[in-house]
């Protein structure tokens, strides 16, 4: 008889994540000294994981995205990875929050050479989204911020988009909470909207994938606009 698949235990995991990061991620100093000054500067460690930033930068360049548009810059982290999947010519706008932010985010850009590629809009996504109407369309989208304004991101990176444009959501696992129907918590159930509305709505085609790293047991929500989107929303 086969032997039960051992228990994804935090310690295996861990080991597997630091296994996969090693091989297929490697290190760069200036991914690994914009995550230091994000600690230094004293802003939360709720960056995606090096294997994620990974697959971001990997599904812009497989989407052939020239402008990249995120919702919540934090560090700037993220935006590094999808700022070197981008040709010389396209852009990543990526909107914060939080102003103390954007000076932390500004410097790891510059410092990692990407700086002239990205545009940072300080406010809150959902005031800074309506003024992006006039700009190019978006190819791609990351969704990362406040998770109770999911369904307004969805809503503007449709809008904002094409038929095609990619869109990722970051953190729709929660350790297993987003499942849970009774859950009181905002943000779950501002996720838990966000993925209904991706299930639902006939402007995306989505599916998702659990993520089991060093930040934990959580995952993305992979979507794409579809030819609805032409159509006036519903
Ligand atoms: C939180 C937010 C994130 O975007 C994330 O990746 C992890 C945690 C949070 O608000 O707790
Ligand atoms: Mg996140």
């Amino acid at each position: 008889m086969a032997q039960p698949p051992p228990a994804p235990t935090p310690d295996a995991w861990r080991r597997l994540d630091a296994y996969l990061t090693e091989t297929l991620v490697g290190h760069d100093a200036d991914l690994e000294t914009a995550v230091a000054a994000q600690h230094e500067a004293g802003l939360p460690a709720i960056e995606v994981a090096p294997v994620s930033g990974k697959l971001l930068q990997l599904l812009v360049r497989i989407s052939g995205a020239r402008r990249v548009l995120e919702v919540g810059t934090l560090g700037a982290y993220s935006t590094i990875w999808m700022a070197r999947g981008i040709p010389e010519d396209g852009a990543v706008v990526t909107i914060e929050a939080e102003p103390a932010n954007t000076a932390v985010a500004r410097a790891n850009l510059d410092r990692a050479g990407v700086g002239a590629k990205v545009e940072i809009r300080v406010g809150r996504a959902e005031h800074v989204l309506p003024t992006l109407r006039e700009e190019q369309p978006f190819d791609f989208v990351f969704i990362d911020a406040d998770k109770e304004s999911n369904t307004i991101y969805l809503d503007w990176a449709a809008r904002l988009g094409h038929p095609g444009t990619v869109i990722v959501v970051d953190n729709i696992g929660r350790g297993g909470e987003v499942a849970n129907p009774a859950t009181t918590a905002a943000n779950v159930i501002g996720t838990q909207r966000g993925l209904e509305m991706l299930g639902r709505d006939p402007r995306f085609d989505a599916t998702a994938l659990q993520t089991l790293d060093l930040k934990g047991w959580d995952g993305v929500a992979i979507a794409v606009v579809t030819d609805a989107a032409a159509a006036p929303a519903p």
